[in-house]
């Protein structure tokens, strides 16, 4: 198989990362697509950085079995974590989501005061703090940790008093920070940008989109993008339950999945 046939391998704690591959697909219709979401050991966003560091290498062997030509670590914990060792270890390009999100933020940003939301981990690592302020060292990070955002999202609930209240909650004290651009750190909170949006009415970046561009540019610079007409294969593997994977990975990606096998990866 020609090294532009074979396809992009997208790993999450979960149906969260469905949101990039949602993306993926916009940007790159024609492109083969396997998807792994560890679902029999999410969250990683409440984990310490040693799991989630195991748990990512082993969600990138299992990918690599499959033959990907580029890795998304479309999880912003493991991103945050993982990313560096991933790209030093991997023999394939490696793309997380926490670089494009905070280029994008500082591109669009004018006061260079920006929020990033996400997970605990995530916002403890400063990842996106350290990437925004590689790409602009006078920018002001402030990191919000949002963990109540993962559990309703999964739960179904998108809008309505909760999440509003919630949203409120963890996001009033921004209005007076003068930020002006704020990162959606996270798998899950594009699903709620706009409950976000109402409460914040600052705008919004999804570091999902951003993701899908910069997948695109690195097939692009290294000449694997799949130019085959056929119907693209879109391959799906949980470490759990691949029955609530389908019901509510069809609201997280638009459509309906099937092709779902149960896997074990690592120990
Ligand atoms: N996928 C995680 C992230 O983007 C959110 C869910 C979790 O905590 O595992 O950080």
């Amino acid at each position: 198989m020609s090294l532009s046939e074979k396809p992009i391998g997208i790993f999450d704690s979960g149906i969260g990362g469905l949101t990039v591959l949602k993306e993926i697909i916009k940007e790159l219709p024609a492109e083969n697509t396997v998807y792994l979401g560890d679902t029999a050991r999410v969250p990683y966003g409440i984990r310490s950085p040693e799991t989630v560091g195991k748990y990512s290498i082993e969600n990138s062997d299992f990918l690599m079995s499959k033959g990907i030509k580029v890795l998304v670590v479309a999880c912003n914990t493991s991103s945050s974590i993982s990313l560096l060792s991933l790209k030093k270890n991997l023999s394939v390009p490696v793309v997380g989501v926490v670089e494009p999100g905070a280029r994008a933020a500082v591109a669009r940003s004018r006061t260079k005061k920006i929020a990033v939301i996400g997970t605990e981990t995530t916002i403890k690592s400063d990842s996106y703090k350290k990437a925004i302020q590689s790409a602009d060292s006078t920018a002001e990070v402030t990191g919000i940790a949002c963990p109540l955002f993962v559990p309703l999202v999964e739960e179904g609930w998108l809008e309505g008093d909760v999440v509003t209240l919630t949203a409120e909650k963890y996001l009033a004290g921004v209005k007076d920070l003068g930020v002006d651009t704020i990162v959606l750190g996270c798998t899950h909170y594009p699903m709620i940008k706009d409950v976000i949006a109402d409460v914040v009415k600052i705008p919004l970046i999804d570091s999902a989109v951003e993701t899908a561009k910069e997948v695109h540019n690195v097939l692009r610079e290294n000449k694997i993008l799949r130019n085959n007409g056929g119907e693209p294969s879109r391959e799906f593997f949980v470490t759990d339950s691949p029955e609530k994977f389908a019901e509510t990975g069809k609201i997280f990606l638009g459509r309906a999945i099937s092709n779902i096998s149960k896997i074990t990866v690592g120990a």
